[in-house]
């Protein structure tokens, strides 16, 4: 049980923040930044499989990133798709079970040819049984949530059948629990549109680190952090 002090994290989220800034420190294009950050990802993947963590998700990209120059919204998705194409075959030796989570409509910005390789690759490791890690991409928490809200209007759902187990079940991640520890590097202290439903009673962390720099040793330092928290949703656990 992760709601307990001293219990493992069952689900930890990452804001990957800091790319940009980590590569103009050193006089690289952004792009080089992000490249180093799919290195953190993964490393942070293989650190989580060895302590025993169940769930991991990645804010990847959000729906306000389109805005960015197109050179790097393009270099950020020809990483994507070298991620599920060329990089597939060592998450699924590693028993990675992976999960895209955001908007995915057939009219929607990602376009049905990169659409159809996530779900190639979703397909290709859902018997992964080491850890389940979810790619937020073209994600955005209020977007999430509108999308919930249609379907289950669409759904003829009745007013009073409305509630949180219902809004849940329709959200994208209707089948992961919520995370329980919700890191974001760099140094910014806010969500930027980043699962605001599912961290309703998530700890929070907010570390310097740029996320290229993120490795195994911030995370057990983060997740012994974690251990050490309680965590009370309200209630008087200890006089
Ligand atoms: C996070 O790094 C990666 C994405 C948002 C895709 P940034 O690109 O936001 O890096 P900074 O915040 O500009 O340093
Ligand atoms: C949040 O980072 C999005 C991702 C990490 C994908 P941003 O860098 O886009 O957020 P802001 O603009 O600093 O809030
Ligand atoms: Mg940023």
């Amino acid at each position: 049980m992760s709601d307990q002090t001293g219990a493992l994290p069952r689900h930890i989220a990452f804001i990957m923040d800091g790319n940009g800034r980590w590569a103009k420190a050193r006089g690289l294009p952004r792009l080089e930044g992000h490249r180093k950050g799919v290195d953190a990802l993964h490393r942070t993947v293989d650190a989580a499989i060895e302590m025993g963590i169940e769930y991991l998700s990645f804010y990847a990209f959000s729906t306000e990133n389109w805005q960015r120059p197109a050179d790097e919204v393009a270099g950020l998705m020809a990483l994507l798709r070298a991620f599920v194409t060329k990089e597939l075959e060592k998450l699924k030796k590693a028993g990675v079970r992976l999960r895209f989570l955001g908007d995915q409509s057939p009219d929607g910005k990602l376009g049905d040819e990169l659409c159809g390789l996530l779900t190639k690759a979703e397909e290709e490791t859902s018997q992964g049984d080491k850890i389940t890690v979810c790619i937020c991409l073209n994600y955005g928490s209020r977007a999430e949530i509108v999308h919930a809200v249609k379907a289950l209007v669409q759904s003829a759902a009745d007013v009073d059948s409305l509630s949180e187990d219902s809004i849940s079940s329709y959200l994208y991640t209707k089948d992961i629990p919520d995370p329980d520890l919700c890191i974001r590097t760099s140094g910014e202290q806010r969500l930027s549109n980043f699962m605001m439903w599912q961290l309703a009673y998530a700890e929070l962390m907010f570390l310097p680190v740029a996320w290229p720099d993120f490795d195994a040793a911030h995370l057990r330092a983060a997740v012994g952090d974690f251990m050490g928290r309680e965590r009370r949703y309200g209630k008087v656990l200890s006089a």
